[in-house]
C-alpha cells in the first residue's frame, strides 16, 4: 500500500471526533491538529498505544512525549494536574507550585510545555524512565475537543517520522506517516507553526528552557518578572535512569528535510561575489528559503541554473518572526520537494520572540554555514 493510501483525513465533524475519540480509548493512534504543529496522539496511560506511537514515528524510546491535558480550571493547576494522576506534588516546593500557577494562568491553553515530576502512575515508556513528565493544554478547539471526548490525557510527539520536518497541516501528516496511521483531524494549518516552548521546574522553582518554541522567552519572563536558565546542551542522569540527557529530543540534527540544508552567511542581497561562487559550486539546481527579504529576483541574478524560492514573508507588508514561524515547515517541506538538490537558507533576521525558535530549527536542519 502506498504511503497516501491508508490514512484518511477527517474533516473535523463532531461524529469525527467521536470517531476518533474511539479509536483513541480502543489503544490506536490519531493525526490531532494543535495551533503549534500537529501530533501524533495516543491514550497516555495506555504503554500499548504509546509503544504504537513511537513505532509510527520510528522514535527512540529514550525521548519522552508530551502528555495533552484538556482546558482546566484558572487556578490550583498542581492540584488538578494531580487529581489526574500526572504530577507529583510532594516534589515541587511552595514557590515551584507558585510558579507552575502563574505560567498556567498566563500561557495555558497555549505554545507552552511545562516538565513537572511525574505521578506514579505515568507509565515509563511516556517519559522515556525519567522522573519527570512533559504537559501542555493545546488552544486548537479540535484538540481540546478531541481530548475531552476520550476522556484521557493524550501523548503526542509531533506527527513526523523522527528526525524529519514536523507537520503544519493535515495532508503534511499523511505525507510523513500516511503509510502506518488510519486517521487525521483536519484542523486547518497550525496557526503558530513552530512547536511549544518547553520549559523545566525545578523543585525549588527555578525555571531552565529546554527548547525555545512557540511562547516567545520575552513573554515569559515579563509575565513572570524572572529570568529563565539556559539548559546546559547535555547532562548525565540525575533526572532519572539510564543516560537521560536534559531534554533528549534536542539533537543537534533535528526537523531535517532529506535535503542537505545550507546556512548563508547574511540575507540574500548581502552575499559577496566570492559566497555567491561558493553557493554555485555545489549544485546547478538550488532551493532557496529567504526570511525577511522578498529578493527572488536578486537569486535569478546571480545563480546560473535552476531556482525554487519560498519567501517567508512573501505577500505582507509587514514582515514578522511570527509569520515567518508559521510559514517555516510547510516552506521547508515544499523545497525538499522540489526538484533542486540542496536547500541554502537565509540566516534568522529575528533576536527576539520566536526568532529564537526558527533560529534553533534552521541550526539543526542545517549541515552548516556557507562562508
Ligand atoms: O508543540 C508541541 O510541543 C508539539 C505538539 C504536538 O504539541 N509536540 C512536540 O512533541 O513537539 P515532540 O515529541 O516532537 O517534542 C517533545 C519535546 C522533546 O524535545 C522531548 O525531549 C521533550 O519535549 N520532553 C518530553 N518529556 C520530557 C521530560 N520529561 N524532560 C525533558 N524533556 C522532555
Ligand atoms: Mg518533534
Amino acid at each position: 500500500m502506498s504511503r497516501a493510501e491508508r490514512a484518511k483525513i477527517l474533516t473535523p465533524t463532531p461524529e469525527n471526533i467521536c470517531l476518533a475519540a474511539e479509536a483513541l480509548r480502543r489503544g490506536e493512534v490519531v493525526g490531532m491538529p494543535t495551533e503549534t504543529v500537529y501530533g501524533l496522539a495516543g491514550s497516555a496511560f495506555d504503554p500499548a498505544a504509546l509503544a504504537r506511537i513511537f513505532e509510527a514515528k520510528e522514535r527512540p524510546t529514550f525521548d519522552p512525549l508530551i502528555v495533552h491535558v484538556p482546558p482546566g480550571p484558572p487556578s490550583n493547576v498542581v492540584a488538578w494536574l494531580e487529581s489526574l494522576r500526572l504530577v507529583d506534588s510532594t516534589r515541587l516546593s511552595p514557590q515551584a507550585c507558585e510558579r507552575v500557577e502563574a505560567l498556567a494562568r498566563s500561557f495555558w491553553p497555549g505554545p507552552l510545555t511545562l516538565v513537572l515530576p511525574k505521578h506514579a502512575d505515568v507509565p515509563d515508556l511516556a517519559t522515556s524512565g525519567l522522573m519527570t513528565v512533559a504537559l501542555r493544554m493545546p488552544k486548537h478547539s479540535i484538540a481540546q475537543a478531541l481530548i475531552m471526548e476520550a476522556r484521557t490525557p493524550l501523548a503526542a510527539p509531533s506527527a513526523n517520522r523522527f528526525g524529519r520536518i514536523s507537520p503544519t497541516s493535515a495532508t503534511a501528516v499523511v505525507e510523513e506517516l500516511g503509510d502506518r496511521i488510519d486517521w487525521v483531524l483536519d484542523g486547518g494549518p497550525s496557526d503558530v507553526g513552530v512547536e511549544s516552548t518547553v520549559i523545566r521546574v525545578e523543585e525549588d522553582g527555578q525555571l531552565i528552557l529546554l527548547r525555545p518554541g512557540g511562547l516567545a522567552r520575552e513573554s515569559i519572563e515579563a509575565a513572570l518578572g524572572a529570568s529563565l536558565h539556559n539548559a546546559p546542551s547535555r547532562v548525565g542522569s540525575h533526572l532519572g535512569t539510564g543516560a537521560a540527557q536534559v531534554s533528549p529530543g534536542m539533537l543537534e540534527s533535528h526537523y531535517a528535510p532529506s535535503k542537505p540544508l545550507y546556512l548563508l552567511p547574511g540575507p540574500i542581497g548581502a552575499l559577496t561575489p566570492k559566497q555567491w561562487a561558493a553557493i554555485q559550486s555545489q549544485t546547478k539546481n538550488a532551493a532557496f528559503l529567504l526570511m525577511e527579504s522578498r529578493e527572488e529576483k536578486l537569486v535569478a541574478a546571480h545563480f546560473e541554473g535552476q531556482t525554487s524560492v519560498r519567501s517567508l514573508c512573501a505577500g505582507s507588508q509587514l514582515p514578522s518572526a511570527n509569520l515567518a514561524a508559521r510559514r517555516l515547515f510547510a516552506a521547508l517541506r515544499e523545497l525538499d520537494g522540489s526538484s533542486a538538490s540542496v536547500i541554502f537558507s537565509e540566516p534568522c533576521p529575528w533576536i527576539t520572540g520566536l526568532g529564537q525558535a526558527i533560529a534553533d530549527r534552521l541550526k539543526r536542519a542545517s549541515r552548516g554555514e556557507i562562508k
